[in-house]
């Protein structure tokens, strides 16, 4: 499974991108937002320090301005693709960006359906909202399962995103269920290699280490 970061703080970009693991990175109005700078230009840092798939999303609630702003996005760099909601225009959209062969990620996915549409439509991407549906007292991982059942029915090659990850568990069940690619923010990212007992092991190793180095230097 790929590991997007789902995020446009460049800080927390270079960090994941340092592990050595980072696939790609998705971006919404909201992430950009609350870095204040200019929504391209943030855009084109992004790009710059990661060459995997960067998504940025359209505002405009009409096929021909999607259609618009997407041919703006593009320009920035050769990996962006373009961020597009699961709506009617957005399938019209993405008809017309795939077929000029535009990369999109169909974004706000909730539903089977929804899912199944954007594919054929001739979506790159579709992207599952887990954390949103918990949110609302629905199972967010089924999503997850029977997108991917749906998708093996008929051999489709839209890659699942999960996205709106909240904890490493949802990263965890994606991975069992297939989701292409798992777009994780920072925090949840930071949390993924962590383990007490792998603490607590490195400790009583390099105790028992010095101990060693002690009673050597004593003989
Ligand atoms: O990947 C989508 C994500 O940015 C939404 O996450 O936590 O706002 O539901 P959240």
């Amino acid at each position: 499974m790929k590991l997007f970061i789902d995020t446009a703080n460049i800080e927390e970009i270079e960090k994941a991108n340092s592990y050595g693991v980072l696939d790609g990175v998705t971006t919404n109005p909201t992430l950009l937002s609350k870095e204040g700078a200019e929504p391209l230009s943030q855009l084109k840092k992004i790009c710059s320090i990661v060459k995997g798939p960067v998504s940025a999303e359209v505002t405009s609630l009409e096929a021909k301005g999607m259609v618009k702003e997407a041919g703006e996005l593009s320009e920035i760099s050769s990996n962006i693709v373009i961020k597009v909601p699961s709506t009617v225009e957005g399938l019209k959209a993405t008809k017309e960006l795939s077929d000029a062969g535009i990369k999109t990620n169909l974004t706000l996915c909730f539903s089977p359906s929804q899912a199944l549409l954007v594919a054929k439509a001739g979506a790159a991407y579709v992207s599952p909202f887990v954390g949103r549906l918990d949110d609302v007292s629905t199972d967010g991982m089924q999503l997850i399962e029977d997108i991917r059942l749906i998708y093996d029915n008929y051999n489709i090659a839209t890659q699942i995103i999960a996205a709106s990850v909240r904890h490493p568990i949802h990263f965890l069940e994606s991975a069992r269920m297939g989701a292409d690619v798992a777009t994780v923010p920072f925090s949840v990212i930071e949390k993924l290699m962590n383990h007490p007992l792998t603490d607590i092991g490195i400790r009583r190793f390099l105790d028992d280490w010095a101990k060693l180095k002690t009673g050597l230097e004593k003989k």
